[in-house]
C-alpha cells in the first residue's frame, strides 16, 4: 500500500429522491441506528487508517455537515455549484496534493468496512473499484471485469454489460486529477467520476475491481433508508443507559442517557436515543428514535423518528414511516372526525 493515503467523503448532494427530508437537510446526516450516515464513512476511514479527511461539501449542506462532524478533525473543502462527483474530486485537489487518495461518497453504507479496496491497492495499480452484484444495474455505474481487472466502465447504462455496479469507495492515485481536468460533462451535464475512471483505462492503467464483503447500502430513497436502518440495528449491542420503568424490553435494544421508557413495550433489535421518551408505548423492531424524539400511547415499528420527532395519541401503529427532525403525529379527539394535516412540499402520508 502506497502512503500516506488521505480520504475524500462527498456530502454536496441534493438528495433529491429523499425529498422532504432532504429539502432543509443534506442525506449524509440523516441518522440510521442513532447515527448520522456520514458517522460511518469516517469511521470506515479510520478504522482503515485512513486518518487525514477531507469533507465535500457545498454550500447548502455546510452548515449541517459540520455540526454532525464536530466531533472529527475533518477539513471541509467547498464545491459551489453541484457538477458531478469528478467535478468535486477537482475540486478538491488543493486538499489531496500528491498523495493516493480513497474517495467515498458520503451516503454509501459497507457492512465490513473498507480495509479489502485499500489492499488492493498495490505497486502499478492506478485505482480499485469497489463493486456489488445488483439486481438493477441501470441505477449504477457497471464495470465489465476480465480477471480482477476492470476493462470498462458506464455510468446507468441503458443496457448494463453486467450486474456489477459501482459501489460508492474508489481508490485512486493522484494520476485521476489529470484525467479529470481534461474531462467533458456527460449527456446529463455533470462531471463523471465513471467517465474519469473509463480515461484511466483508455490511458491503459490498471483499473481493479474488488467485490464487497457483507452488505452494502446507497441510501438514496426512503426505502433505503429503512433498509439501512435495520441491517444496522441487527448488529446493535444491547446497553441501557437512560432510565427504564415498568417497562418490558425483549432482544438487543439501546436506551441511551437521558432517555425514559415508562410503561412500555420494547421488542429489539430498536435503538432510543439520548432524552428520547416513550410513554404508553409500544417499539417494535427495526425502529431508531432519534435525540429528544417521543412515542406517547402510540405504537411505532421498523421506523426512523429523527430528533425531537413526536408521535403521540395515534390511533393505529406507524411503520415502515420516517419522520423528519421535529416532526409530529398526533391523534385527536372529538369533532369534526377528520384528519387535520399540515405537511410541507413532497410530504408523503398513506391513512389506513
Ligand atoms: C453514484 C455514481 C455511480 C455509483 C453510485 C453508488 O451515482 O455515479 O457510478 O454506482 O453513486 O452509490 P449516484 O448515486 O450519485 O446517482
Amino acid at each position: 500500500m502506497l502512503s500516506p493515503m488521505k480520504g475524500l467523503i462527498l456530502a454536496a448532494g441534493r438528495g433529491t429522491r429523499l425529498r422532504p427530508l432532504t429539502h432543509t437537510r443534506p442525506k449524509p446526516v440523516i441518522r440510521v441506528a442513532g447515527r448520522p450516515i456520514i458517522h460511518y464513512a469516517v469511521e470506515n476511514l479510520l478504522q482503515a487508517g485512513v486518518e487525514e479527511i477531507g469533507v465535500v461539501v457545498s454550500p447548502e449542506t455546510e452548515k449541517d455537515l459540520r455540526l454532525a462532524l464536530e466531533a472529527y478533525p475533518v477539513r471541509y473543502i467547498l464545491q459551489e455549484e453541484p457538477q458531478g462527483l469528478a467535478h468535486a474530486v477537482g475540486v478538491a485537489r488543493g486538499f489531496l496534493g500528491q498523495s493516493p487518495f480513497v474517495l467515498y461518497l458520503g451516503d454509501n453504507l459497507f457492512q465490513k468496512g473498507i480495509r479489502p479496496f485499500l489492499e488492493a491497492f498495490s505497486e502499478g495499480v492506478s485505482a480499485v473499484i469497489a463493486l456489488v452484484r445488483v439486481e438493477n444495474p441501470r441505477q449504477f455505474g457497471v464495470a465489465v471485469l476480465e480477471g480482477e481487472r476492470i476493462v470498462r466502465l458506464v455510468e446507468k447504462p441503458k443496457d448494463p454489460p453486467s450486474d456489477l455496479a459501482v459501489a460508492g469507495v474508489y481508490v485512486f492515485t493522484p494520476e485521476i486529477l489529470e484525467v479529470i481536468q481534461d474531462l467533458k460533462p456527460s449527456a446529463r451535464g455533470e462531471y463523471e467520476i465513471t467517465d474519469a475512471i473509463q480515461g484511466l483505462i483508455e490511458r491503459g492503467r490498471k483499473v481493479v475491481g474488488v467485490e464487497v464483503q457483507g452488505w452494502w447500502k446507497d441510501t438514496g430513497r426512503p426505502e433505503d433508508l429503512l433498509d439501512a436502518n435495520r441491517l444496522l440495528l441487527e448488529e446493535l449491542a444491547p446497553r441501557l443507559d437512560g432510565e427504564v420503568e415498568e417497562s418490558h424490553l425483549t432482544g438487543r435494544v439501546v436506551v441511551e442517557r437521558g432517555a425514559r421508557v415508562v410503561g412500555s413495550r420494547i421488542i429489539g433489535p430498536a435503538y432510543i436515543g439520548e432524552g428520547a421518551v416513550v410513554e404508553g408505548a409500544y417499539i417494535g423492531p427495526f425502529t431508531s428514535l432519534g435525540p429528544g424524539a417521543r412515542v406517547v400511547r402510540a405504537e411505532v415499528e421498523y421506523a426512523i423518528l429523527e430528533d425531537q420527532a413526536v408521535v403521540e395519541d395515534t390511533p393505529l401503529r406507524l411503520q415502515e414511516s420516517i419522520l423528519g427532525v421535529g416532526a409530529q403525529v398526533r391523534g385527536r379527539n372529538g369533532l369534526p372526525r377528520a384528519h387535520r394535516l399540515v405537511l410541507g412540499d413532497l410530504s408523503q402520508v398513506e391513512l389506513a
